[in-house]
C-alpha cells in the first residue's frame, strides 16, 4: 500500500506541472511545421514543376530546355502558346512562367 505522503504528493504536483509545460511547450514549436507545408517539387525551385504542368502538356519539356532566349522572346512564346490553349488563367502566372524561363534558358 502507498501512502500518499506530503512528500509525494510534491513530487505529483511537479510532474504535473512538467507534463503541461513540455506540452505547451510542444503546441507552440508544433505550430510553424503545420503552418509551413514543404512544396512538393524540388526543393528551392517551386516553379519548375508549376511551368511543367503548364508547358509539358502538348509537347515535352526539351522542346522548350533546347531553347535560350531573352525574357521578352519567351514573353512572346508564352503568349503564344497561350493563344494555343496553355492553361495560364492570370497574368501573375504569366509573369510567373516567363521569370523561370528567362531565369533558367536565357541566352547562353
Ligand atoms: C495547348 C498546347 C500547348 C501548350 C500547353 C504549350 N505549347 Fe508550346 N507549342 C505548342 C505547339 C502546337 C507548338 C508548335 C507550333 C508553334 O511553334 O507555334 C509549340 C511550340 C513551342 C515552342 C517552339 C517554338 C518555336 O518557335 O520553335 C516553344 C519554345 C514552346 N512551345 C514553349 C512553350 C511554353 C514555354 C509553354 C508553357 C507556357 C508551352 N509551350 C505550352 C503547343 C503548346
Amino acid at each position: 500500500m502507498m501512502a500518499v505522503t506530503g512528500r509525494n504528493l510534491v513530487f505529483a504536483l511537479m510532474g504535473a506541472l512538467v507534463a503541461a509545460s513540455s506540452a505547451l511547450g510542444h503546441a507552440q514549436s508544433a505550430a510553424p511545421v503545420v503552418a509551413a507545408p514543404q512544396p512538393s517539387g524540388a526543393p528551392g525551385d517551386p516553379d519548375e514543376p508549376f511551368v511543367e504542368a503548364t508547358c509539358a502538356d502538348c509537347h515535352p519539356m526539351v522542346q522548350i530546355t533546347a531553347r535560350h532566349m531573352k525574357a521578352e522572346e519567351w514573353a512572346a512564346i508564352v503568349d503564344r502558346m497561350i493563344g494555343l490553349g496553355a492553361q495560364v488563367t492570370s497574368q501573375e502566372d504569366r509573369d510567373r512562367i516567363i521569370a523561370w524561363l528567362a531565369a533558367h534558358q536565357g541566352p547562353q
